[in-house]
C-alpha cells in the first residue's frame, strides 16, 4: 500500500517540477534513523581497514550494543585502490581488506550486523580515491553484489562534471539513487553533500538520510551549532527520511561527560542517525552508559516509529531562540507521548518548564521519566539543575 502511494506521489511531483527529484527512494530500509559506527571520526583513512571493522563489530556484540539496535558498521573514505580495474570496477585495497569487501560483508553478516561503504558523486572522493561519476550503475551493482547494506555518498570533486556547469546536487544525487534502486537490493542511501542546495527540502525523495551541515569537529562549538541549525529543519524528518547531524564525537577525548550527554540527547531527539566515530574497543564507562542509556529510553525515542524530530519551543516569559545558537528548550512528539529536552546551553542552570507551554502537552498532570537519571514523577511541570552543557531528556507520557 505504502509503495503504491509513494509511486503515485512520485508521479505527481514529477509533473510539478523538473529540477526537484521525482521519485521517492522507498527501499524499505532506514525507516528509523541508522544506528552504528563509521571509521572516519575514529581515525580517518587509517581506520578504514577490515581489522578495525571486525573489532568494531565484535565490540557491538560484547558491549551489548547490537541488542540495543546498533547495526551498521561503516567504512568511510580510503577503502579502495586508487585505480579501477581493467573492466572499470572499483577494487578494495587488498592490504586493508584481505578478504575483499564481499568477504568482510559475509563476516559482518555472520555476526548479525550490517556493513556500510563510502562513495562519491564526483570524479574522486575527498581523499582522492575513485569517485562514481560516470560509473554509478557499475558501482551500485558492485556494492550490491558484495552484500553492502549502506552506501554513504559524498560530494567531493563534483565541480568539473556538475556544479561548474550549473548542475546542482538535486539533479545529480538521484543518479545514484536510481542505480541503487535498479539493483533491487535494500541498500540504505546516506546522502553527504554537507547541507548544500537546501537538501532537507528534497533529500527525502532521494536518500534515507542527508547531512544537513559541514563536517562535525571534535568540540562543543561544532556540536552545539549543528544542533541549533538542525532544530530549524525538524519538519523534514519522517520514517525513511532523516536529517543527518553527522557522525558522533563521543569518546574522542574532548567533550565533557555533560557534553557527551547533550550531543547524544540532541541527536537522538532530532532523529539523526547515531553513527559512533570512536574506537569502540576503548570506550570509557561513562560514554558507554550514555550510548546505551540505562533504560534504553533515549534510543527508543530516536527509534520511535513516528519518526518526527523534536525542535525548540519558547516557554512563557523566556526569550526565544537566536539563530545559530543552541537553545535551552526542546520538545517533540512521540507515538506514545512527548519528549522534552532541557539543555544548559549557556552554562550551569536550573531549567524548568510548565507542561502548559509544551507543544503536545497542556493543562493537567502528566507522568514523566528523566531518561539519563531514571528519575520519575507526576505533575504539571519539570525542573532540573544541570551542569554546563548538560542535558536532561524527559519522556512525558500522554497515552496509557
Ligand atoms: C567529507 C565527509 C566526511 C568524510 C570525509 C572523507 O566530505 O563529509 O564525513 O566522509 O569526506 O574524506
Amino acid at each position: 500500500m505504502l509503495t503504491h502511494l509513494s509511486v503515485l506521489l512520485g508521479a505527481v511531483s514529477a509533473v510539478s517540477s523538473r529540477s526537484v527529484p521525482e521519485k521517492r527512494l522507498d527501499n524499505g530500509v532506514g525507516r528509523t534513523p541508522a544506528l552504528g559506527w563509521n571509521s572516519w571520526n575514529q581515525g580517518g583513512c587509517n581506520a578504514a581497514t577490515a581489522a578495525v571493522v571486525l573489532n568494531t563489530a565484535q565490540a557491538f556484540i560484547d558491549l551489548g550494543l547490537k541488542e540495543l539496535g546498533y547495526t551498521y558498521v561503516n567504512i568511510d573514505d580510503c577503502w579502495s585502490l586508487k585505480q579501477r580495474n581493467s573492466s572499470g570496477h572499483l577494487v578494495a585495497d587488498p592490504a586493508k581488506f584481505p578478504q575483499g569487501i564481499d568477504g568482510l560483508a559475509r563476516a559482518v553478516h555472520a555476526k548479525g550486523l550490517k556493513l556500510g561503504l563510502y562513495g562519491d558523486a564526483g570524479t574522486l572522493t575527498c581523499a582522492l580515491y575513485p569517485g562514481s561519476y560516470g560509473s554509478e550503475q557499475k558501482d551500485a551493482d558492485t556494492i550490491a553484489a558484495w552484500g553492502v547494506d549502506y552506501w554513504k555518498f559524498d560530494n567531493c570533486l563534483t565541480e568539473q562534471v556538475y556544479t561548474n556547469k550549473g548542475i546542482k546536487s538535486p539533479e545529480y544525487y538521484p543518479v545514484m539513487r536510481d542505480a541503487l534502486l535498479k539493483t533491487g537490493k535494500p541498500i540504505l542511501f546516506s546522502i553527504c553533500q554537507w547541507g548544500r542546495d537546501e537538501v532537507w527540502t528534497w533529500g527525502g525523495k532521494v536518500g534515507n538520510s542527508w547531512r544537513m551541515s559541514e563536517d562535525i569537529t571534535n568540540d562543543w562549538a561544532s556540536v552545539s551549532s549543528i544542533a541549533a541549525r538542525a532544530a530549524t529543519m525538524h519538519e523534514y524528518a519522517a520514517p525513511g527520511e532523516f536529517n543527518d547531524l553527522d557522525m558522533m564525537e563521543l569518546g574522542n577525548g574532548v567533550l565533557t561527560e555533560a557534553e557527551e550527554r547533550a550531543h547524544f540527547g540532541l541527536w537522538a531527539i532530532m532523529k539523526s542517525p547515531i553513527i559512533m566515530g570512536t574506537d569502540m574497543t576503548k570506550l570509557k564507562e561513562s560514554t558507554l552508559k550514555v550510548i546505551k542509556n540505562k533504560t534504553q529510553g533515549i534510543l527508543a525515542i530516536n527509534q520511535d516509529p513516528l519518526g518526527k524530530a523534536a525542535t525548540t519551543f519558547t516557554p512563557k516569559d523566556q526569550a526565544g531562540p537566536v539563530s545559530g545558537k543552541l537553545y535551552k528548550y526542546f520538545a517533540g512528539p512521540l507515538s506514545d507521548g512527548v519528549v522534552v529536552g532541557l539543555v544548559a546551553a549557556d552554562g550551569v542552570a536550573t531549567l524548568s518548564v510548565n507542561f502548559t507551554d509544551v507543544p503536545g502537552l497542556g493543562e493537567g498532570s502528566f507522568e514523566w521519566t528523566e531518561l539519563y537519571s531514571g528519575k520519575t514523577g507526576t505533575g504539571t511541570s519539570v525542573s532540573q539543575r544541570l551542569g554546563a552543557h548538560d542535558m536532561a531528556v524527559f519522556k512525558v507520557v500522554t497515552k496509557k
